[in-house]
């Protein structure tokens, strides 16, 4: 199917007119450009992730581990002025693919960490064809599910309403969705991780909730950058999950109150940062 505006070709399972102006006009284009334009390094560190995930903890958790030894400080530490999104970009939602690295700027310093939203199969091939490493981290399906609804809510106008649970339910399991179905997006990454252990980690929100120190020290291992006996005993794995924490992260002005460059407020991304959160919307 093509759509009018951009000839972009969509696959089967999207209705042309489930598509928003918003999708056909800017993002599915910038998709394409950041495909064609993105040039991989070695050295890059992509955080990827399905919409509603842990994103969000996510990018803060990396950008603090990367950055660890040039801010030590707690507290005058850029994520307790930035919000995480606003210091890890997404490679397909910037309208420049340039990310020069630049050693002298939080976001795009050497390694560079990027994060994205795209499945494996739409990532650039200079992405797949480098040596970088990829970090993907998925949530059970009703979880993401009812996080996905509550935020799209949030995200409307108060003239639209709200969305009603059923239909956005029904469009989640046919994947009408710009990131793809739930299942493809998990499964690509998980095949990946199979095949290729040493460029792809595979997480879950769910067990990062269970047991954050294991699941830190995992990702410092696998990006390259493992605790140290001497940060062991000065307790910088505890000091990074606090300053990452949902209670932290979400009682910060600037995550309370602030606003990202793409228009959305920061506390849209900070809602209740549970598991099982789906029994008190769903039905078994
Ligand atoms: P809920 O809606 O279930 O509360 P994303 O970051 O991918 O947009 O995902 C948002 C989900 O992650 C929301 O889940 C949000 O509350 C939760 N979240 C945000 N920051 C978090 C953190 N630091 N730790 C754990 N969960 C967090």
């Amino acid at each position: 199917m093509e759509t009018p505006q951009t000839g972009l070709s969509l696959p089967k399972y999207l209705q042309e007119e489930e598509l928003t102006e918003e999708c056909k006009d800017k993002t599915l284009p910038t998709i394409l450009t950041c495909q064609k334009n993105f040039q991989a390094q070695d050295s890059d560190i992509f955080l990827a992730t399905t919409p509603k995930s842990g994103t969000t903890w996510l990018k803060a958790i990396g950008f603090a581990l990367v950055n660890r030894r040039k801010y030590p400080d707690p507290i005058n530490h850029p994520l307790v002025t930035n919000n995480p999104h606003a210091l890890v970009r997404y490679l397909e939602l910037e309208p420049r693919i340039d990310y020069q690295a630049d050693n002298t700027s939080t976001t795009t310093a050497s390694p560079r960490l990027i994060a994205t939203h795209l499945p494996f199969v739409s990532l650039p091939e200079s992405v797949k064809n480098s040596a970088c490493k990829l970090v993907y981290l998925c949530r059970n399906p009703k979880d993401n599910f009812v996080s996905v609804w509550q935020f799209a809510n949030k995200v409307r106008t108060k003239e639209m309403g709200t969305n009603p649970l059923e239909e956005t339910f029904d469009k989640f399991c046919r994947g009408v969705n710009v990131y793809e179905p739930f299942w493809d997006h998990a499964l690509g990454y998980w095949k990946e991780s199979l095949e290729n252990p040493q460029g792809f980690l595979f997480l879950k929100y769910d067990d990062m909730k269970e047991h954050p120190e294991i699941h830190l020290r995992r990702i410092a291992e696998f990006i390259g950058c493992p605790l140290s006996l001497e940060e062991e005993s000065r307790g910088v794995v505890d000091d990074i999950l606090n300053l990452c924490s949902f209670d932290t992260l979400s009682n910060l002005e600037v995550n309370k109150s602030g606003k990202l460059s793409s228009g959305h407020d920061t506390n849209v991304f900070f809602r209740r940062g549970e598991v099982g959160d789906w029994k008190n919307h769903l039905t078994p």
